[in-house]
């Protein structure tokens, strides 16, 4: 590595760790507000975190014209390796590879990032990126707090960047439709949206005790700004997403996918007026889970209530269905889930309200969703799932998570960006950054 090089990074860390900054102020300053590209101009990619969802968004990238992979980085050598010749195999090309996502921010090149690692590893790559001038699609939650989701917000107007969130409903076609149905009064007034999500993966991994790290790990760098803690294989990979210093479970797992239809829906863009859950750990005590299996959430909301349910260990649900989200209207309710919709309507002596809607298939859309971040990239638009959106529906998931942790019904004041004197939920607004890591200041 030529010496400047080595050295800007020494002072990348450095600096980043004293000032909350991931990249020193002089460098993110130094970066103007990215050019429309043309579409002849190549864009570079590097993604951060390889394993799984991340790797699956590059793939849907590198479908798109004219995006090459130019690095990707990883803490185990073992997904680095593999998902090199993948990308190898993909493109011919073989992309750099780093094991510190701050390496990725020095390279001029690099026009934008995916952001595939663990909830707790969102905001610090996402915000060094915006700092060193560089788009990101980010994937959901946006982060695993209240708090990183807002430095995050900030970060993408300050520094002008593109942001997509990993929420890709947003872009399928049959997900549009059913908004439009339901925003031009097909379901007459709208008074409740049931959403609910039972999965299998919910209760994690078989217990296990702990062990030695695997080699190749660089278990500290995935523990990150998560508190220190021996390494044990059921809350790694895939299975993070069930332990509170890294993922918040399936209400921010799935349920931010899904809420974020019912805000859509309904054209909300600020947090509830209350939030209430019950539920708890009732299941699965062989399993290691902190995160709870069983889960309602109500949401207060102006003029509707939103009801969120989940059976972690279940695959059962309402319509047939394992998730979905019913809309319930004084005419209809109208049903959907990834595979479609359909509208069951009201009766009224006999005769139906408005029309049925038989069945309408709809499809996965996250090769349309990457598509369109390319494309904004390009124009320099805001992404069909900009920063805004995915910042509220996950303060909707951490609230409702909140308000069981802590066993109070919350409301948020928005002027303090509190829940007032309730000192317990306030505590876990924020998490508390392990040293080195310093919590981002924008
Ligand atoms: N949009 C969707 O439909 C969808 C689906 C699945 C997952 N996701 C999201 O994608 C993200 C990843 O989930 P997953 O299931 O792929 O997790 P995973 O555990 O399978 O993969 C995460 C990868 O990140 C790596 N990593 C961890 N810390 C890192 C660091 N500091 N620097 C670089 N790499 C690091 C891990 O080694 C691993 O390879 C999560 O936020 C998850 O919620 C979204």
């Amino acid at each position: 590595m030529p010496t400047s090089r080595r050295k800007f990074i020494g002072q990348l860390a450095g600096s980043s760790l004293v000032s909350g900054l991931i990249v020193p102020e002089t460098v993110a300053a130094s970066f103007a507000p990215a050019n429309k590209k043309s579409a002849a101009d190549k864009i570079n990619i590097a993604l951060i975190g390889c394993k799984g969802m991340g790797f699956y968004d590059l793939e849907n990238a590198l479908k798109q014209p004219g995006v090459e992979c130019v690095a990707l980085c990883d803490i185990d050598d073992e997904v680095l390796t593999k998902r090199t010749a993948d990308v190898q195999r993909i493109q011919g090309k073989v992309p750099v590879t780093y094991k510190d996502f701050r390496k990725v921010m020095d390279d001029k090149a690099i026009d934008a990032v995916i952001i595939g690692t663990p909830d707790h590893w969102h905001c610090l790559p996402f915000i060094a990126a915006c700092q060193a001038g560089k788009d990101v699609y980010v994937e959901k939650p946006l982060a695993n707090s209240i708090a990183e989701c807002d430095q995050m917000v900030k970060a993408t107007r300050k520094y002008n960047r593109v942001v997509q969130v990993g929420q890709q409903q947003r872009s399928g076609p049959h997900w549009k439709k059913a908004m439009e149905i339901i925003q031009s009064g097909g379901i007459g007034q709208l008074r409740r949206i049931n959403v609910w999500g039972n999965f299998n993966y919910g209760i994690g991994q078989p217990k296990v005790p702990d062990s030695p790290v695997p080699k190749g790990v660089d278990f500290d760098m995935w523990l990150g700004p998560a508190p220190q803690r021996s390494f044990n294989s059921a809350r790694f990979h895939g299975s993070w997403r069930m332990f509170w210093d890294y993922g918040g479970g399936l209400v921010t797992d799935w349920g931010v996918h899904l809420l974020d239809m019912a805000l859509w829906a309904t054209n909300t863009t600020t947090l509830p007026l209350s939030v209430a859950a019950t539920g708890g750990n009732f299941a699965f005590a062989d399993h290691a889970h902190e995160t709870f299996d069983t889960m309602d959430a109500v949401f207060q909301m102006k003029d509707h209530v939103i009801r969120w349910e989940h059976n972690a260990g279940l695959q059962q649900g309402p319509y047939g269905r394992l998730y979905g989200l019913a809309f319930v209207g004084n005419d209809a309710t109208l049903v959907a889930d990834r595979g479609g919709y359909e509208l069951f309507p009201e009766s009224d002596n006999g005769k139906y309200k408005v029309p049925a809607i038989p069945k309408q298939s709809g499809s996965e859309s996250h090769e349309l969703h990457m598509k369109n971040f390319i494309e904004c990239i390009r124009s320099r638009k805001d992404p069909a799932c900009p920063i805004e959106a995915g910042r509220l529906v996950a303060a909707y998931a951490h609230m409702a998570n909140i308000a069981l942790r802590t066993k109070s019904s919350l409301v948020w004041d928005p002027n303090k960006n509190d829940f007032g004197n309730n000192a317990a939920a306030n505590a876990l607004i924020r998490p508390k950054y392990r040293s080195p890591w310093v919590f981002p200041a924008i």
